[in-house]
């Protein structure tokens, strides 16, 4: 392992602009959000001060209502669409950035980082410590139904192309998207990326929300993209109980966190359709998806217990040499090379594990890791991978792989 665990680190050193971390050079040439908690919570397992420095560098990027953007464009590169001049975001924030957020997970990991070394942790988690506040009350505000976290972009979900969202795609007529240029298909095969289809979508959503300048009520009531999901409901349930003990770590008042970790679980509960998964809400159409995806499996980060899920995942260990498959095999959405329709995601698999470990299942919990760990030792530190046969797919040396096998899967 230690080659690996040197390769590793290698690629959180190369993709390293100064205070923040490239989630892949190439295909993402900015700081992203989720990525860079991630990237901070590798760089602790041998470099504390750079993990909160990644955070730090993150929060610059907070808009002044408390919303912390998908990315952050700190240097222009022509590399990346759509860039800053699509977004018309100038006016929002202290820096150029998207207009939408992405997965709160950054609380969990600055509570594992400052747990790992409280003393270095102190000062840098005092200063972060009311930005995160302010960016989960943006949530509970403004992506709140009745406690179900939803989301008004699918790339603000971080998933960009789950089946969770296609009802809500379906619905959506991208007249007068205009010609634009994908980057990403150059950097990356098309058949590992969303379709035109989506693309259209997803540029003419971020035109749509610039057209109601960006302004969170309108964004909220009017997006004609609305969908709860288990992910970010999940996520910020965990992060805010993370974020709860972080405050008593401060001397902190911890009660309003601790409304919203309730709220949340009772929305959580609304998330688990007829047949026990939890899956995406359509809030237009008051509909739930019925997709069983690695996002389903998260109920144990949020704390919520599940035989059915449980069931499920054995399922999934019998069906895929590598899962947790983003879509379920032998579902119709599967596609074993398409982004967030089938290949398994190693984040997520650290997500999954960790909330397995807190609800006691132990055993599901090594297996996922083990069989995690295969992947990376047979097939590199790829963004995403082919559950059934370990190939490979999306970018190349991403960092977040390498940041899931230092922190966990090794
Ligand atoms: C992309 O450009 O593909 C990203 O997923 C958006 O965040």
């Amino acid at each position: 392992h230690l080659a690996l665990d040197e390769a590793a680190r290698a690629i959180l050193r190369k993709n390293d602009r100064g205070g923040y971390t490239l989630p892949t050079f190439g295909l993402y040439p900015y700081q992203w959000n989720w990525d860079s908690a991630f990237a901070a919570w590798g760089f602790a397992q041998f470099d504390i001060d750079r993990a909160w420095l990644e955070l730090t560098t993150l929060f610059t990027g907070q808009w002044p209502n408390g919303m912390l953007p998908h990315i952050l464009f700190h240097r222009p590169d022509p590399g990346y669409f759509p860039g800053p001049d699509v977004w018309g975001t100038e006016d929002k924030g202290p820096i150029p950035s998207s207009g939408i957020s992405q997965p709160p997970v950054a609380a969990t990991f600055a509570r594992m980082i400052y747990d790992k070394n409280p003393d270095a942790g102190r000062e840098p988690l005092a200063a972060l410590f009311p930005k995160l506040v302010a960016w989960h009350r943006w949530f509970m505000r403004w992506r709140n139904a009745d406690g179900m976290i939803f989301i008004t972009h699918p790339w603000e979900g971080g998933r960009d192309n789950a089946p969770d969202w296609d009802s809500a795609m379906q619905a959506i007529d991208p007249v007068g998207v205009g010609e634009y240029t994908r980057r990403d298909t150059a950097h990356v095969d098309a058949s590992m990326r969303p379709t035109k289809e989506d693309y259209d979508r997803y540029i003419w959503l971020v035109q749509r929300a610039r057209g109601l300048g960006w302004d969170d009520a309108a964004v909220a009531q009017d997006q004609p993209f609305k969908v709860a999901d288990p992910l970010m409901t999940f996520v910020l349930l965990r992060a805010n109980r993370d974020l709860a003990a972080l405050a008593d770590a401060l001397g902190e008042d911890r009660s309003e966190l601790d409304s919203w970790t309730a709220e949340l679980t009772a929305g959580a509960a609304a998330l688990r359709n007829d047949k026990g998964v939890f899956d995406g809400y359509n809030l237009n159409l008051g509909e739930h998806t019925n997709s069983v995806s690695n996002a389903s499996f998260l109920c144990w980060l949020g704390g919520v217990d599940s035989p059915q899920m449980l069931a499920e995942l054995h399922r999934a260990f019998d069906q895929c040499a590598y899962p947790v498959p983003s879509q379920k095999v032998g579902s119709d959405w599967f596609n074993a090379k398409r982004y967030w329709r089938g290949p398994t995601w190693a984040i997520v698999n650290m997500l999954i594990g960790l909330g397995l470990i807190d609800m006691g299942h132990h055993a599901e919990a090594e297996e996922l890791r083990a069989r995690t760990a295969a992947l990376m030792t047979q097939h590199g530190f790829a963004e995403y991978y082919d559950p059934l046969t370990g190939d490979p797919a999306g970018g190349d040396s991403f960092t977040w792989t390498a940041a899931v096998w230092l922190a966990w899967a090794s």
